[in-house]
């Protein structure tokens, strides 16, 4: 979370079941546009298992990995690309950390603070550094244009 920059950049922003589940998706939407993000590209849709595992793969060998996998595909999810100068700190520094517990603690003003449960349930995914952003972005979005049908909405902050 080091990484600063002045370029535009894109970072992939993921809603997850449990913020859409309850009923957060407006809400976190509006931040991000009050936030001086675009939301250039979105998409809802439920993630198998398998879809999953490939996304967290670094994870794979974590003892959270199968309970992540499963939480994961137990509802929709909505899958943003938000563009800014300095999207991928701005956006994490955002969403706050990892433990929604801890980021209503020390970020009471967060995403996570305001919506998540705990280290699992913690309602929204960012990528953390520009090769994830790169790599999380044709994850879903180059998969996507082959593979499903796929949702563009331009969406400007004002
Ligand atoms: S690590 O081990 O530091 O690399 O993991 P971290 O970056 O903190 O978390 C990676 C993602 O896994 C989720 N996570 C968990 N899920 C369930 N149980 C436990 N204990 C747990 N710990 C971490 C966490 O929400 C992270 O999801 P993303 O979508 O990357 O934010």
């Amino acid at each position: 979370s080091a990484y600063v920059s002045t370029e535009k950049e894109k970072t992939l922003a993921m809603i997850k079941p449990d913020g859409i589940a309850g009923n957060y998706t407006d809400i976190i939407k509006k931040t991000i546009l009050d936030s001086g993000f675009s939301i250039t590209q979105e998409m809802l849709f439920e993630l198998n298992e398998e879809t999953v595992r490939s996304f967290y793969a670094e994870h794979a060998t974590k003892s959270f990995f199968p309970d992540l996998v499963q939480y994961m595909s137990s509802g929709p999810v909505l899958i943003m690309v938000l563009e800014k100068v300095n999207a991928i700190a701005d956006w994490r520094a955002l969403i706050g950390p990892t433990d929604a517990n801890n980021a209503k603690i020390t970020q009471p003003n967060s995403i996570r603070a305001m919506c998540g449960l705990d280290l699992q349930r913690n309602c929204i995914h960012g990528s953390d550094s520009p090769q994830s952003a790169d790599k999380e972005i044709m994850f879903f979005f180059n998969k996507a244009s082959s593979d499903f049908f796929v949702t563009t909405e331009v969406y400007g902050p004002d």
